[in-house]
């Protein structure tokens, strides 16, 4: 029988545990996915701790907002796919019900798009989340521009090692921010024209030096809270702040600065054909020239999902965390 990983309260991460389940029969315009590998995603840690802002409905609730597999079953409707085409998942908005942590799951045909070749299955299933987000913050909402300079916050993770690859990709110039110097040396080799340690540099000063002065044309904060305001230092007047995560729950005081200001989920644009379209071509062809490719921190086996979220809740994972079904 095919497994699911579920959890039944709220807790720490020996809360989930997998059960034997059958898989979900289609409904006319969906398809079942045969699961080969997903990625571990902040949100899931909120969702599994209770901290989401989302309601999660227990017991019984799955998790997993990506992954990658082969179609399994088709609805009768759907058209365009065919059994065994390699996929990757797009959007599960309800992730306790039809979440990737399982040997299968059933979702809505408009849900899935072609994997893009070229990249290895562990690849394929970290790279939709991060680079969905970055490209939908960078491209769609802050309509960034060649030889833009692109300030990103927690830049070491998966979404901002995205951002750092597609700032490139268009042309745009790259700054990175880390709290760890440690790690500057890694996020110059991945393509960050400069990096911020903020534990021993200032934001602004180090942007200043980079931009003769002007200050960033667009943040993208994937941190908030009182740091934040140390970025808007190093924003140029005018400039553009998307805030896209918060893993500092501090509370971010409101910036004092003209700025254009976005707070950005990416199911704004996850759930639009239109724009899933787009982006999936940015995608393919970034993959395809080599510009674009997610780092993979750490694979885990199904039966290891426990430890690793404790890896992401270690908080010293270096790009995504994989686990193969
Ligand atoms: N808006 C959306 O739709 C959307 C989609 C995906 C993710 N997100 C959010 O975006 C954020 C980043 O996601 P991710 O997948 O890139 O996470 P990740 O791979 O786990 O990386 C997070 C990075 O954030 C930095 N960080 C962690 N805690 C911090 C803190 N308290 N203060 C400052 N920096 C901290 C760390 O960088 P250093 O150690 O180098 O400083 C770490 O490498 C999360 O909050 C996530 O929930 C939002």
């Amino acid at each position: 029988m095919p497994r699911v990983v579920v959890f039944d309260r709220f807790g720490d991460p020996d809360v989930m545990h997998i059960v034997d389940e059958s898989p979900v029969e289609p409904a006319p315009d969906e398809v079942r996915i045969r699961i080969e590998a997903f990625a571990v995603n902040p949100l899931d840690q909120m969702m599994r701790s209770g901290t989401s802002p989302a309601p999660v409905a227990l017991p019984h609730a799955r998790l997993g907002i990506e992954g990658t597999g082969v179609v399994d079953a088709l609805g009768r409707d759907v058209t365009g796919l065919g059994i065994g085409d390699p996929v990757i998942l797009t959007a599960i908005p309800d992730a306790v019900v039809r979440g990737s942590y399982a040997e299968y799951t059933t979702v809505p045909a408009s849900r899935v798009i072609a994997r893009p070749p070229g990249l290895e299955v562990a690849e394929a299933a970290a790279v939709w989340v991060a680079y969905s987000t970055a490209y939908g913050a960078l491209v769609e909402k802050a309509g960034v521009r060649p030889a833009d300079h692109v300030l990103i916050s927690a830049a070491s993770g998966g979404v901002g090692r995205a951002a750092i690859q597609i700032a490139n990709q268009i042309g745009a110039v790259p700054i990175a921010v880390t709290r760890h110097s440690a790690k500057k040396d890694e996020l110059l080799a991945a393509g960050a024209k400069a990096v911020v340690a903020t534990d021993h540099e200032d934001i602004a000063d180090v942007v200043r030096e980079h931009t003769d002065g002007a200050g960033a044309d667009i943040v993208l904060d994937l941190v908030m809270g009182p740091g934040q305001q140390d970025l808007v230092k190093a924003t140029r007047a005018e400039g553009t702040l998307v805030a896209a995560g918060s893993p500092d729950p501090r509370p971010t005081p409101f910036p004092a600065a003209a700025l254009r200001i976005f707070r950005y989920r990416s199911f704004e644009h996850t759930l639009d054909d239109a724009a899933v379209k787009r982006m999936a071509a940015f995608l393919s062809a970034g993959v395809r020239l080599g510009a674009l490719r997610p780092v993979v921190d750490k694979v885990f086996a199904l039966d290891e999902i426990v430890d690793a979220h404790r890896h992401l809740e270690d908080g010293r994972h270096d790009g995504k965390i994989v686990v193969t079904v």
